[in-house]
């Protein structure tokens, strides 16, 4: 992979106004006008702001404001954005206060805005990085025509657990998918211009390793050895800094016995000096103040200092910073020049965002610019790509004309469950459900029932040749603070799907959930299971396409399904160790359980198939130089179709212990039936190589294998030996 330092030379599109020296001008000359309690103010953001905050707004004590009204905002019911409410608090921020600094408005606007897109796991799935851009650009034009400057997403955790409700919010099992995804999103939120008026600043989160939280329960304490956050926690945040996001939230959760909020290694030493990220650091909500939960700060003041020592800029919500900085830097227990520097990077944003060129927004344009057809296509593109079809016995699907259908399930009628958490500006009356969107594709003669009610879908599924099964979790079972114990589907579901199937009728099960599910009782009393995640405003139409063919499914999951949840963690890029399964087939780790998942990570099906041939690896390749790999790709089936062309790899032998097979490099390829390919990936040094548990890179000689094909299970292989200029290791 090759990428631009997060430290540019420029910013991306820029022109004289906003270069980066000109910028840099304009913020020396501001910062020498302010008062120290005008530099803490900066960092301060409010929430839920209203004409009761325009005294301190007038007093230049605030910087931003997050527009939520709750920490959990995802699951929580929220207002929506009011431009005008914006624009009065600005007007105060940049009439009345005595320099008219604006102000930064912040929003969760996590996937989608008005036109909500599918929850980041669903987009995943799509393996698509430019559709990835796409709406998050979407989300970007959107929302800022509410106002909102600066969202807190990407969120880059990786999270191999899926009890964990926050799965929904990330890409995934995955630091190399996550990382591809998190630069797509990045460019799609910030574009080449953050004062270009159509974009905003993004967030990546939580910075870092809160996606391994202890036993997925979320917010818990968690262990990550030094290795393990260089390889697998951190791609992700090094991909976005490269991609020059223009912000990173610090997580609140507490890593190898310190808040990752007060850890100056973690946020100074790894994310400023060794990722090179120069811009805004924010704390998550009241991340200031839990420093005092968590024990490690006496009081509010302590607290404040040792986040701001430790390298957060902006302090979300807490009050913290605004109540005790300045009397802090008086008293010279933090540095003047640590105060300026975090000031320039918030002034700096603002500059770039041309906020004080045109500090208010247009009241006209949210109506002109939300959910216009342009970006409902945008987004239907992405739900087309993101479900997984997952099992298709007797090639069932796609359905054809003239047979009997049923609809079962209250998931197929209920707007909201398409939304999936953190949906704060969608609206269901935007939404066609699953059920309609069936009727409409439907060819007929006969035509589509459907009931929520078991005893009467029993009935009338004697009658019917398929019914097709909606069922899962409802979006606010996952995101934020909503953790489960047991993967399983919610009590009563198997039960129904096992008495229709029972009856012998043919059952497509549709599966809306945020989470890789346990799926194993769903398998096996339907004939074809569809993974639709929570899929979006289109998601409706996006399932109902592919269940009728109009569409060729094309997703694969970003994560392993297990076969139950004492088979956690499940996740493909284990370790060999010392009895490794391959050649120890006794060796099963659990007595009760097989090793596998029940779906390993980047499978899905398709209704064509596709043949992998002609694997061809450069065999011997010098230290540094980038290694060739190509192989054929055949659509071998009868319809066009797409597929993920995934190259996984192996470090035979090295100084760490590397996992079986990792992910370096993916593409989509689309087919007609009978045409063939070939895909050619291209290693480059960051591929081949691991960090120490000192982050210091490692590319070692030696012999590595490349496997490829189309999900991480394949069997492919081809080897390719690293040449030294020395005496080789091994
Ligand atoms: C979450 C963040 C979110 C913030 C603001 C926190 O509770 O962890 O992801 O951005 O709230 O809503």
């Amino acid at each position: 992979m090759t990428a631009e330092r997060g430290e540019r030379d420029e910013y991306p599109g820029a022109d004289g106004r906003t270069s980066r020296a000109a910028v840099a001008k304009r913020v020396e000359a501001l910062l020498a006008r302010m008062t120290l309690e005008e530099k803490v103010g900066q960092f301060h953001q409010g929430h839920n702001l209203g004409d009761a905050d325009a005294a301190d707004i007038r007093l230049g004590r605030v910087g931003s404001a997050i527009v939520a009204s709750s920490a959990t905002a995802g699951n929580d019911r929220q207002e929506r954005v009011r431009a005008a409410t914006l624009n009065r608090l600005q007007r105060v921020a940049v009439k009345e206060s005595r320099l008219g600094i604006p102000l930064l408005f912040a929003r969760d606007v996590i996937h989608g805005h008005r036109t909500v897109a599918p929850i980041p796991l669903g987009q995943a799935a799509s393996w698509s990085p430019e559709h990835v851009r796409r709406c998050a650009e979407v989300a970007a034009r959107e929302a800022r025509a509410d106002g909102i400057t600066w969202v807190f997403t990407p969120m880059l955790d990786i999270a191999r657990d899926g009890r964990w409700g926050r799965i929904a919010e990330s890409f995934g099992e995955d630091p190399y998918l996550a990382a591809r995804l998190a630069e797509a999103a990045v460019r799609g939120y910030q574009g080449d211009d953050l004062g270009d008026g159509e974009h905003v600043a993004a967030c990546a989160k939580h910075f870092v390793g809160y996606g391994a939280v202890e036993g997925g329960r979320d917010y818990n304490t968690l262990e990550v050895s030094a290795y393990t956050l260089h390889n697998v926690h951190l791609p992700s945040f090094r991909a976005a800094v490269r991609a020059g996001v223009a912000s990173v939230m610090s997580a609140f959760c507490d890593l190898n016995g310190l808040p990752v909020a007060a850890s100056p290694d973690l946020l100074r030493r790894i994310l400023r000096d060794d990722l090179g990220f120069g811009g805004v650091l924010v704390t998550d909500w009241e991340g200031v103040l839990e420093l005092t939960r968590h024990g490690v700060a006496g009081d509010g003041k302590e607290a404040a200092r040792q986040a701001f020592l430790a390298g957060n800029d902006v302090d979300m919500v807490s009050g913290l910073y605004r109540d005790h900085l300045p009397g802090l830097i008086r008293a010279g227990r933090v540095p003047p020049e640590r105060l300026d520097e975090a000031v320039r990077r918030v002034l700096t944003l603002k500059f770039r965002l041309g906020l004080f060129e045109r500090p208010y927004v247009d009241e006209g344009e949210a109506a002109r610019v939300q959910f216009t057809p342009e970006h409902r296509a945008a987004t239907l593109d992405l739900a087309r790509r993101s479900p997984v079809l997952l099992q298709n016995r007797g090639d069932l699907l796609p359905l054809g004309a003239g047979i009997r259908v049923g609809v079962f399930g209250a998931a197929a009628t209920w707007r909201g469950q398409l939304f999936g958490t953190w949906t704060l500006d969608g609206e269901a009356g935007d939404v066609p459900t699953l059920l309609e969107a069936v009727r409409k594709v439907h060819p007929g003669p006969h035509e589509v029932w459907h009931t929520a009610n078991i005893d009467e879908a029993l009935d009338w599924a004697r009658q019917t040749d398929v019914v097709i099964v909606a069922l899962g979790e409802t979006p606010t079972r996952s995101g934020e603070d909503h953790s489960v114990a047991s993967l399983d589907l919610p009590a009563g579901q198997p039960e129904m799907l096992e008495a229709l199937h029972a009856l012998g009728v043919r059952v497509v099960t549709v599966v809306f959930s945020g989470r890789p599910l346990v799926l194993t009782r769903v398998v096996r009393a339907s004939e074809a299971v569809l993974l639709a995640w929570h899929p979006g405003v289109c998601g409706g139409e996006a399932v109902a396409e592919i269940l009728y063919g109009l569409v060729n499914p094309s997703g694969h999951l970003p994560v392993s399904l297990p076969r139950q949840t004492g088979q956690l963690p499940a996740h493909y890029s284990f370790k060999p160790t010392g009895r490794p399964l391959a050649t120890f087939p006794q060796a099963y780790r659990l007595s009760d359980e097989r090793d596998s998942p029940l779906f390993p990570f980047g499978f899905g099906l398709s209704y064509t198939r596709f043949e992998f041939s002609n694997l061809w690896v450069d065999p011997e390749v010098p230290l540094g130089q980038p290694v060739r790999v190509t192989v054929a790709v055949k659509n071998v089936g009868e319809r066009a179709g797409e597929t993920v062309a995934q190259l996984y790899l192996r470090d035979v032998v090295a100084s760490r212990t590397r996992p079986v097979r990792e992910l370096r490099g993916f593409e989509r390829v689309a087919l007609e039936p009978g045409a063939c390919r070939q895909v050619a990936f291209t290693l480059t040094a960051d591929d081949l190589s691991f960090s120490d548990e000192t982050g210091t890179p490692r590319l070692e000689p030696g012999e590595f294998r490349v496997l490829v094909g189309e999900n991480s299970s394949v069997t492919l292989e081809g080897a390719f030996r690293l040449l030294a200029e020395g005496p080789q290791k091994d």
